[in-house]
């Protein structure tokens, strides 16, 4: 069985093959063109998309050695993401089907985060814990079976990627400033410079106060020293990114103690950033937790990810027809 799975729900372009739950080839073409705006720009990206998918498709076809009429279903990110980015996708994923009379299948993005753990082993066993973190969400996910999620908390207003990338900008770094915040506070003090971790009830996140204190710190610095930002910039990474990743293992430490699961896992982009892969590894050999982490190549956007959900909804014969559409919210 030989499934195609189309990714286009932010800035990367995204096409892999599945084999019988085996991925024969993952493509990958980022969007450059953004990071001179310092942020996704929508309009670019849908632009962006309709230029990459077809090449990134017919290399995702040639890479797995499968050929159009191999295959059994077509994949795609109905949503959540960019409507504009989303439609270039789904458009190119329905008349493919058509053409081929073939089934369509809608993948849910962040479903497809938390299922990257199935793609290589070790697996998690169920239930599992997956706190997924990326640039628009930020959510602690009791995962019950491959399609049984319940979202047990998440950010009542920014997410955690957004703050990483926010705070990356007032330092005068490129989008997407997660990664970078992550490189120099490698070369950092974490204690540097202390901030208050934000109160928040049961198990949702916020992240916009701690980025209005991360401000306003730099700020009164600068004010005192010009040079502050370039003087200390290890140092101003490593503390911003300990901050971030203690409020992160809070909620998770919360969500474990409450659900008694002690099969733990991370997902989306900010599951790259070593400190959280770090500290959560600690964590888990402290509070006797098994921890999964993806590998890098499927923390951040990918289709891979969208294949192996598509696979699990195969199995279930989980198909969609061709009015869906990513005009209309897609349920967790
Ligand atoms: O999952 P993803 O690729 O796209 C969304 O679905 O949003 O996540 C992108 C986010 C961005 O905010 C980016 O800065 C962040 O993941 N990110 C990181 C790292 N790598 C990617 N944040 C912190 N440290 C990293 N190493
Ligand atoms: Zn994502």
């Amino acid at each position: 069985m030989n499934i195609l799975a189309i990714e286009s729900s932010c800035d990367e372009t995204s096409a892999a093959v599945i084999t019988n739950g085996e991925i024969r080839s993952n493509v990958v073409a980022t969007q450059l063109i953004h990071t001179q705006y310092g942020g996704v720009v929508p309009e670019l990206a849908s632009r962006a998309h309709q230029q990459h998918i077809l090449p990134v498709v017919d290399k995702a076809l040639n890479d797995a050695k499968v050929t159009k009429k191999d295959l059994d279903a077509i994949a795609f990110t109905r949503g959540p993401g960019l409507l504009g980015a989303l439609l270039v996708g789904t458009s190119f994923a329905k008349s493919m089907a058509l053409g081929l009379g073939i089934p369509l299948i809608e993948i849910n993005h962040m479903q497809a985060h938390v299922l990257a753990h199935f793609i290589d082993n070790p697996k998690p066993a169920f239930p599992f814990l997956c706190l997924t973190v990326s640039g628009g969400h930020t959510q602690i996910v009791k995962v019950s079976g491959p399609l049984q999620m319940e979202i047990i908390g998440e950010t009542r207003d920014d997410a955690v990627g957004e703050a990483f990338d926010k705070t990356a900008k007032l330092l005068e770094l490129p989008y997407p400033g997660g990664p970078l915040i992550d490189k120099y506070a490698a070369a950092g003090n974490p204690d540097a410079y202390s901030f208050p971790l934000p109160e928040m009830p049961g198990l949702d996140f916020s992240f916009s106060g701690i980025k209005t204190s991360f401000m306003y710190f730099l700020q009164k610095q600068v004010r005192e020293n010009p040079a502050f930002i370039s003087e200390n910039l290890p140092d101003i990474c490593a503390s911003i990114q300990f901050t971030l990743v203690n409020i992160l293992l809070k909620k998770l430490k919360k969500a474990s103690r409450e659900t008694g699961i002690r099969e733990i896992a991370i997902a989306g982009g900010v599951s790259a950033n070593s400190g959280l892969r770090k500290a959560l590894t600690e964590l888990g050999q402290t509070l006797n937790w098994n921890v999964y982490i993806p590998a890098f190549e499927y923390c951040t956007d990918n289709a891979a990810m969208i294949a192996i959900a598509a696979h699990f909804k195969f199995l279930e014969n989980d198909f969609c027809d061709q009015t869906v559409s990513p005009l209309a919210r897609m349920d967790f």
